[in-house]
Protein backbone atom coordinates (compact mmCIF):
# COMPACT_ATOMS: atom_id res chain seq x y z
CA UNK A 1 0.00 0.00 0.00
CA UNK A 2 1.29 3.40 -1.04
CA UNK A 3 2.19 5.37 1.86
CA UNK A 4 -1.02 8.18 2.26
CA UNK A 5 0.69 11.21 3.47
CA UNK A 6 3.92 10.93 0.25
CA UNK A 7 1.18 10.31 -2.30
CA UNK A 8 -0.73 13.57 -0.99
CA UNK A 9 2.19 15.44 -1.17
CA UNK A 10 2.83 14.92 -4.45
CA UNK A 11 -0.29 14.90 -5.56
CA UNK A 12 -0.49 18.80 -3.89
CA UNK A 13 3.26 19.55 -5.29
CA UNK A 14 1.73 18.82 -9.13
CA UNK A 15 -1.38 20.40 -8.51
CA UNK A 16 0.65 23.85 -7.66
CA UNK A 17 2.46 23.41 -11.43
CA UNK A 18 -0.56 22.55 -13.60
CA UNK A 19 -1.41 25.45 -15.92
CA UNK A 20 -4.72 23.98 -16.89
CA UNK A 21 -7.00 26.17 -13.64
CA UNK A 22 -10.45 26.15 -15.06
CA UNK A 23 -12.49 29.27 -14.49
CA UNK A 24 -13.61 30.87 -11.04
CA UNK A 25 -17.13 31.19 -10.44
CA UNK A 26 -17.92 34.89 -11.55
CA UNK A 27 -21.60 35.00 -10.87
CA UNK A 28 -21.42 34.97 -6.71
CA UNK A 29 -18.94 38.32 -7.72
CA UNK A 30 -17.41 38.10 -3.91
CA UNK A 31 -16.11 34.30 -5.45
CA UNK A 32 -14.63 36.23 -8.40
CA UNK A 33 -11.78 37.60 -6.00
CA UNK A 34 -10.36 34.94 -5.08
CA UNK A 35 -7.04 33.65 -5.89
CA UNK A 36 -7.40 30.81 -9.06
CA UNK A 37 -3.46 29.74 -7.62
CA UNK A 38 -4.59 28.13 -4.82
CA UNK A 39 -4.99 24.37 -4.03
CA UNK A 40 -5.63 22.43 -0.72
CA UNK A 41 -6.14 18.79 0.01
CA UNK A 42 -6.35 17.29 3.19
CA UNK A 43 -7.44 13.13 4.16
CA UNK A 44 -8.36 11.57 7.04
CA UNK A 45 -8.18 8.26 7.72
CA UNK A 46 -9.72 6.12 10.04
CA UNK A 47 -7.10 6.39 12.98
CA UNK A 48 -7.56 9.80 12.50
CA UNK A 49 -4.24 10.64 10.75
CA UNK A 50 -4.19 13.96 8.51
CA UNK A 51 -2.57 13.77 5.32
CA UNK A 52 -2.82 17.37 4.15
CA UNK A 53 -1.16 18.94 1.27
CA UNK A 54 -1.07 22.84 -0.04
CA UNK A 55 -3.20 25.47 1.58
CA UNK A 56 -5.56 23.07 3.21
CA UNK A 57 -6.05 25.60 6.41
CA UNK A 58 -6.74 28.39 4.25
CA UNK A 59 -10.55 28.63 4.21
CA UNK A 60 -13.00 29.19 1.19
CA UNK A 61 -16.46 29.18 0.29
CA UNK A 62 -18.32 25.95 0.98
CA UNK A 63 -20.88 26.46 -1.18
CA UNK A 64 -23.05 23.61 -2.68
CA UNK A 65 -21.30 20.99 0.18
CA UNK A 66 -23.28 23.09 2.83
CA UNK A 67 -26.12 20.78 1.02
CA UNK A 68 -24.52 17.34 1.57
CA UNK A 69 -25.21 18.75 5.66
CA UNK A 70 -28.37 20.45 5.22
CA UNK A 71 -29.61 17.51 3.95
CA UNK A 72 -28.02 15.49 6.95
CA UNK A 73 -29.95 17.48 9.38
CA UNK A 74 -33.29 17.59 7.29
CA UNK A 75 -33.22 13.84 7.26
CA UNK A 76 -33.05 13.83 10.97
CA UNK A 77 -35.79 16.41 11.21
CA UNK A 78 -38.52 15.22 8.84
CA UNK A 79 -37.21 11.46 8.25
CA UNK A 80 -38.66 10.31 4.69
CA UNK A 81 -41.29 12.86 4.67
CA UNK A 82 -38.02 14.62 2.72
CA UNK A 83 -38.67 12.75 -0.43
CA UNK A 84 -42.50 13.60 -0.58
CA UNK A 85 -40.68 17.38 -1.82
CA UNK A 86 -38.04 16.52 -3.03
CA UNK A 87 -36.61 13.31 -5.38
CA UNK A 88 -33.67 11.63 -5.26
CA UNK A 89 -32.52 11.07 -9.11
CA UNK A 90 -29.89 12.77 -11.23
CA UNK A 91 -31.37 15.87 -13.00
CA UNK A 92 -28.63 15.29 -15.90
CA UNK A 93 -28.89 19.59 -16.07
CA UNK A 94 -27.12 22.10 -14.33
CA UNK A 95 -26.75 23.08 -10.76
CA UNK A 96 -29.23 26.04 -11.42
CA UNK A 97 -31.68 24.70 -13.84
CA UNK A 98 -35.39 25.52 -13.75
CA UNK A 99 -36.66 23.64 -16.56
CA UNK A 100 -37.98 20.17 -14.69
CA UNK A 101 -39.54 21.97 -12.26
CA UNK A 102 -42.69 22.88 -14.61
CA UNK A 103 -42.85 19.24 -15.57
CA UNK A 104 -42.43 17.80 -12.51
CA UNK A 105 -44.86 19.73 -10.31
CA UNK A 106 -42.24 21.75 -8.52
CA UNK A 107 -40.87 18.99 -6.87
CA UNK A 108 -36.87 19.24 -7.48
CA UNK A 109 -34.75 16.14 -9.40
CA UNK A 110 -32.83 15.90 -5.80
CA UNK A 111 -31.26 17.61 -2.62
CA UNK A 112 -28.41 19.36 -4.28
CA UNK A 113 -29.61 21.25 -7.60
CA UNK A 114 -30.02 24.54 -6.29
CA UNK A 115 -33.79 23.93 -5.97
CA UNK A 116 -33.53 20.68 -4.19
CA UNK A 117 -31.34 22.55 -1.73
CA UNK A 118 -33.84 25.33 -1.08
CA UNK A 119 -36.68 22.97 -1.02
CA UNK A 120 -34.61 21.30 2.04
CA UNK A 121 -33.51 24.56 3.83
CA UNK A 122 -37.02 25.59 3.98
CA UNK A 123 -37.64 22.46 5.94
CA UNK A 124 -34.86 22.96 8.41
CA UNK A 125 -36.47 26.41 9.09
CA UNK A 126 -39.89 24.89 9.31
CA UNK A 127 -41.59 28.23 11.16
CA UNK A 128 -38.34 28.96 13.06
CA UNK A 129 -36.39 32.43 12.59
CA UNK A 130 -34.02 32.21 10.17
CA UNK A 131 -31.60 33.13 12.54
CA UNK A 132 -32.34 30.30 14.52
CA UNK A 133 -31.99 27.91 11.78
CA UNK A 134 -28.80 29.44 10.22
CA UNK A 135 -27.13 29.05 14.01
CA UNK A 136 -28.45 25.88 13.81
CA UNK A 137 -26.58 24.85 10.68
CA UNK A 138 -23.92 26.43 11.67
CA UNK A 139 -23.45 24.90 15.20
CA UNK A 140 -23.93 21.05 12.90
CA UNK A 141 -20.63 22.00 11.11
CA UNK A 142 -18.98 23.31 14.13
CA UNK A 143 -19.82 19.87 15.93
CA UNK A 144 -18.95 17.64 13.19
CA UNK A 145 -15.51 19.60 12.33
CA UNK A 146 -14.91 19.71 15.85
CA UNK A 147 -14.27 23.31 15.43
CA UNK A 148 -16.22 26.07 17.45
CA UNK A 149 -13.99 28.89 14.75
CA UNK A 150 -16.02 28.01 11.61
CA UNK A 151 -17.70 30.96 10.36
CA UNK A 152 -20.11 32.45 7.99
CA UNK A 153 -18.66 34.48 5.21
CA UNK A 154 -21.03 37.76 5.31
CA UNK A 155 -19.69 39.34 2.43
CA UNK A 156 -19.82 36.33 0.48
CA UNK A 157 -23.53 35.93 1.58
CA UNK A 158 -24.55 39.55 1.16
CA UNK A 159 -22.83 39.22 -2.64
CA UNK A 160 -25.20 36.42 -3.29
CA UNK A 161 -28.11 37.80 -1.70
CA UNK A 162 -27.58 41.06 -4.46
CA UNK A 163 -27.45 38.88 -7.63
CA UNK A 164 -29.20 35.47 -6.70
CA UNK A 165 -31.92 36.44 -9.17
CA UNK A 166 -31.67 32.76 -10.46
CA UNK A 167 -32.20 30.97 -6.88
CA UNK A 168 -34.69 33.35 -6.22
CA UNK A 169 -37.03 32.08 -9.53
CA UNK A 170 -36.70 28.87 -8.32
CA UNK A 171 -37.74 29.40 -4.62
CA UNK A 172 -40.58 31.41 -5.95
CA UNK A 173 -41.44 28.79 -8.70
CA UNK A 174 -41.88 26.00 -6.15
CA UNK A 175 -43.87 28.36 -3.84
CA UNK A 176 -46.48 28.64 -6.44
CA UNK A 177 -46.82 24.74 -6.26
CA UNK A 178 -46.87 24.81 -2.45
CA UNK A 179 -43.53 23.13 -2.00
CA UNK A 180 -41.76 25.98 0.16
CA UNK A 181 -43.72 26.31 3.61
CA UNK A 182 -42.03 29.62 4.46
CA UNK A 183 -41.78 33.09 3.19
CA UNK A 184 -39.42 32.67 0.67
CA UNK A 185 -37.22 35.40 1.45
CA UNK A 186 -36.46 33.71 4.87
CA UNK A 187 -35.86 30.01 3.14
CA UNK A 188 -33.04 31.91 0.36
CA UNK A 189 -31.24 34.15 3.06
CA UNK A 190 -30.69 31.05 5.56
CA UNK A 191 -30.00 28.69 2.41
CA UNK A 192 -27.14 31.96 0.82
CA UNK A 193 -25.79 32.25 4.11
CA UNK A 194 -25.06 28.62 4.72
CA UNK A 195 -23.59 28.32 0.95
CA UNK A 196 -21.32 31.39 2.19
CA UNK A 197 -20.23 28.94 5.41
CA UNK A 198 -15.98 29.20 5.01
CA UNK A 199 -14.02 26.16 5.91
CA UNK A 200 -10.58 25.05 5.40
CA UNK A 201 -9.96 21.75 3.82
CA UNK A 202 -8.75 19.66 6.97
CA UNK A 203 -11.93 21.50 8.48
CA UNK A 204 -14.44 20.05 5.93
CA UNK A 205 -12.52 16.90 5.57
CA UNK A 206 -13.26 16.45 9.17
CA UNK A 207 -17.10 17.38 9.06
CA UNK A 208 -16.88 14.92 6.61
CA UNK A 209 -15.94 11.82 8.76
CA UNK A 210 -19.28 10.63 9.51
CA UNK A 211 -19.81 9.56 6.09
CA UNK A 212 -17.25 7.52 5.46
CA UNK A 213 -17.37 4.84 9.04
CA UNK A 214 -21.01 4.37 8.51
CA UNK A 215 -22.47 7.04 10.42
CA UNK A 216 -19.81 7.62 13.51
CA UNK A 217 -16.91 9.55 13.91
CA UNK A 218 -14.58 7.05 14.37
CA UNK A 219 -12.69 9.08 16.78
CA UNK A 220 -15.30 9.80 19.70
CA UNK A 221 -18.01 7.33 18.40
CA UNK A 222 -20.20 9.46 18.62
CA UNK A 223 -22.92 8.41 16.43
CA UNK A 224 -23.96 11.29 13.80
CA UNK A 225 -26.41 9.08 11.74
CA UNK A 226 -27.49 5.49 11.23
CA UNK A 227 -25.38 3.58 9.20
CA UNK A 228 -28.22 3.05 6.82
CA UNK A 229 -28.70 7.11 6.48
CA UNK A 230 -24.82 7.36 6.02
CA UNK A 231 -25.17 4.77 2.92
CA UNK A 232 -27.98 6.87 1.40
CA UNK A 233 -26.31 10.05 1.71
CA UNK A 234 -23.48 8.42 0.13
CA UNK A 235 -25.42 7.36 -2.99
CA UNK A 236 -26.90 10.36 -3.48
CA UNK A 237 -23.64 12.02 -3.45
CA UNK A 238 -22.34 9.62 -6.20
CA UNK A 239 -25.64 9.77 -8.24
CA UNK A 240 -25.98 13.68 -7.77
CA UNK A 241 -23.19 14.93 -6.35
CA UNK A 242 -21.82 16.81 -9.06
CA UNK A 243 -24.93 17.68 -11.61
CA UNK A 244 -24.70 17.18 -14.99
CA UNK A 245 -20.92 16.12 -13.80
CA UNK A 246 -21.67 13.20 -11.84
CA UNK A 247 -21.59 10.52 -14.08
CA UNK A 248 -18.30 11.78 -15.09
CA UNK A 249 -16.81 12.06 -11.65
CA UNK A 250 -18.02 8.32 -10.77
CA UNK A 251 -16.60 7.72 -13.67
CA UNK A 252 -13.28 8.93 -13.38
CA UNK A 253 -12.63 9.00 -9.21
CA UNK A 254 -15.32 6.13 -8.10
CA UNK A 255 -16.05 8.01 -5.05
CA UNK A 256 -19.46 9.82 -3.75
CA UNK A 257 -18.19 13.34 -3.87
CA UNK A 258 -19.96 16.39 -3.70
CA UNK A 259 -18.72 19.89 -5.11
CA UNK A 260 -18.97 23.54 -4.59
CA UNK A 261 -19.27 26.69 -6.74
CA UNK A 262 -15.89 28.10 -4.57
CA UNK A 263 -13.99 25.12 -5.79
CA UNK A 264 -14.45 22.89 -2.83
CA UNK A 265 -14.45 19.11 -3.46
CA UNK A 266 -15.77 16.35 -0.30
CA UNK A 267 -15.32 12.92 -1.04
CA UNK A 268 -16.01 10.26 0.74
CA UNK A 269 -13.73 6.56 0.46
CA UNK A 270 -16.10 4.49 2.97
CA UNK A 271 -14.00 2.19 5.43
CA UNK A 272 -11.27 4.75 4.24
CA UNK A 273 -11.12 8.36 4.60
CA UNK A 274 -12.87 11.41 4.43
CA UNK A 275 -11.17 13.80 1.62
CA UNK A 276 -11.64 17.27 1.00
CA UNK A 277 -9.91 18.95 -1.74
CA UNK A 278 -9.75 22.70 -2.89
CA UNK A 279 -8.78 24.22 -6.46
CA UNK A 280 -10.70 27.64 -7.33
CA UNK A 281 -11.14 26.87 -11.16
CA UNK A 282 -14.09 25.19 -12.25
CA UNK A 283 -14.88 23.11 -15.40
CA UNK A 284 -18.25 23.56 -17.93
CA UNK A 285 -20.01 22.13 -15.43
CA UNK A 286 -19.42 23.96 -12.48
CA UNK A 287 -17.05 21.65 -10.67
CA UNK A 288 -13.56 21.65 -9.22
CA UNK A 289 -11.47 21.25 -12.14
CA UNK A 290 -8.19 20.53 -10.47
CA UNK A 291 -9.73 18.94 -7.36
CA UNK A 292 -11.78 16.38 -9.27
CA UNK A 293 -8.40 15.51 -11.00
CA UNK A 294 -6.59 15.45 -7.64
CA UNK A 295 -9.29 13.35 -6.26
CA UNK A 296 -8.88 10.74 -9.54
CA UNK A 297 -5.34 10.42 -8.71
CA UNK A 298 -5.53 9.54 -5.38
CA UNK A 299 -8.50 7.15 -5.65
CA UNK A 300 -6.11 5.64 -8.28
CA UNK A 301 -3.00 5.74 -6.08
CA UNK A 302 -4.74 3.86 -3.08
CA UNK A 303 -6.62 1.79 -4.59
CA UNK A 304 -9.85 3.96 -3.46
CA UNK A 305 -12.60 3.47 -5.91
CA UNK A 306 -15.67 1.86 -4.63
CA UNK A 307 -15.73 -0.23 -8.05
O1 LIG B 1 -26.94 28.77 -5.21
C1 LIG B 1 -25.86 28.89 -5.76
O2 LIG B 1 -25.76 29.11 -6.97
C2 LIG B 1 -24.60 28.75 -4.94
N1 LIG B 1 -24.84 29.29 -3.62
C3 LIG B 1 -24.19 27.31 -4.81
C4 LIG B 1 -24.02 26.62 -6.14
C5 LIG B 1 -22.96 25.58 -6.14
O3 LIG B 1 -22.07 25.55 -5.31
C6 LIG B 1 -22.97 24.66 -7.30
N2 LIG B 1 -21.82 23.77 -7.23
N3 LIG B 1 -21.01 23.35 -7.89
Amino acid sequence: MPDLQTVVREIAQEMRERTDRGEVASYIPELARVDPSAFGIAVIDADGEVAAGGDSDTPFSIQSISKVFTLTLALGKAGDRLWRRVGREPSGSPFNSIVQLENERGVPRNPFINAGAIAVTDLILSGHQPREALGEILRFMQFLADDSTITIDKAVAASEQRTGFRNAALANYMKSFGILDNPVAYTLGVYFHHCAIAMSCRQLAMAGRFLAYSGRNPSTGLTVVPPERARRINAIMLTCGHYDGSGEFAYRVGLPGKSGVGGGILAVAPGKASIAVWAPGLDASGNSHLGRIALEMLAKRMGWSIF
